[in-house]
C-alpha cells in the first residue's frame, strides 16, 4: 500500500485520485464535529464553500431539513444555528437533519479532495475506524492534513501519523510512504504517550483555548470516542456500516 500524505491541503489533481481513497484530517475541529454530528444521528454532513453556498443548500433543501453550522475566526457564522465545537452537535439539534456546515480550513481541504474514489473523514475521535476501514483494501492513500491556513498543524500531523502507524501493524509494515508520511509516522510516535499535550501547546488548541474553546481540545483527543466512519456519498459525509 502506497500512502502520500500531505502537510497542508492544496489543490489535488483529479488523475492522481481517482483510483485512491482520500482521508481528510481537520482535528480541530471540522473532522471530529462531523463524527459528532454524524453520533448524534444527523442525516448526513454537507460540506459548502462558504456562508453563502450553505444558505443556498439550505434553501434548496428545505429550512426544516437543514441545520447550518461552521465557524470563521473560530467563532459561530452570524445566523447560523452551530459553530464548530463538537459538543454543539447533541440529538436535539440535529438527530433526522442533514447538517450543512462549513470551516476555514476542513471543508476547504474536503472541496479540494472531493474527487478520490473514496473520501473518509478522520480525526483521533474515529481513527482506529479508519484504520481498519481502509487497511482492509487494497487501495492507495492520499491522506490530506487540512492544517492552519495553509501552514502545517500538529494536531493533524500526528492524527495522519497515528492513522499510519496503526496501518502498520494491521498490514504487518508493507507500506510505502512519502517523506511527509514518514515525517507524520515519526511525530507520531515521539508523542504517542502524551498526544493531548503536544496537540494542546499547538498554535490551533493555544487560539481555541484563547477564545474559551479549551474543552473541544479535550474533546477532540479523546481517541475512537466517537467510533464511526463517515464517506463522502453524493456531496454528503454520512456514516458507513
Ligand atoms: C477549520 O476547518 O478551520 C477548523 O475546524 C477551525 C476551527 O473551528 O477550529
Amino acid at each position: 500500500m502506497n500512502i502520500r500524505l500531505l502537510l497542508t491541503s492544496a489543490p489535488v489533481d483529479k488523475a492522481e485520485i481517482e483510483e485512491k481513497t482520500v482521508i481528510v484530517i481537520d482535528v480541530l475541529r471540522a473532522t471530529t464535529s462531523i463524527c459528532a454530528a454524524l453520533r448524534a444521528g444527523a442525516k448526513g454532513v454537507i460540506p459548502t464553500a462558504g456562508p453563502g453556498e450553505a444558505g443556498e443548500m439550505r434553501a434548496k433543501l428545505g429550512g426544516d431539513a437543514v441545520v447550518l453550522a461552521g465557524e470563521r475566526n473560530g467563532v459561530r457564522i452570524e445566523n447560523f444555528e452551530l459553530g464548530n465545537s463538537p459538543s454543539e452537535f447533541t440529538a436535539d439539534a440535529v438527530e433526522g437533519k442533514y447538517v450543512v456546515m462549513t470551516t476555514t480550513n476542513g471543508t476547504l481541504a474536503l472541496s479540494r479532495a472531493n474527487k478520490g474514489w473514496k473520501v473518509i473523514t478522520a480525526g483521533l475521535v474515529n481513527i482506529t475506524k479508519v484504520a481498519e476501514a481502509v487497511g482492509s483494501e487494497d487501495r492507495d492513500l492520499l491522506v490530506v492534513c487540512s492544517g492552519r491556513e495553509g501552514h502545517f498543524s500538529i494536531e493533524d500531523t500526528i492524527c495522519g501519523g497515528m492513522l499510519i502507524h496503526r496501518l502498520a501493524s494491521l498490514r504487518k509494515g508493507e507500506l510505502e510512504l512519502n517523506d511527509a508520511a514518514s515525517l507524520a509516522l515519526l511525530l507520531y510516535r515521539t508523542n504517542q504517550s502524551s498526544i493531548r499535550q503536544a496537540i494542546s501547546q499547538g498554535e490551533h488548541a493555544r487560539f481555541l483555548a484563547s477564545i474559551g474553546f479549551e474543552r473541544d481540545v479535550e474533546i477532540a483527543t479523546e481517541v475512537d470516542s466517537m467510533p464511526v466512519l463517515p464517506i463522502l456519498k453524493d456531496g454528503r459525509l454520512v456514516a458507513s456500516e
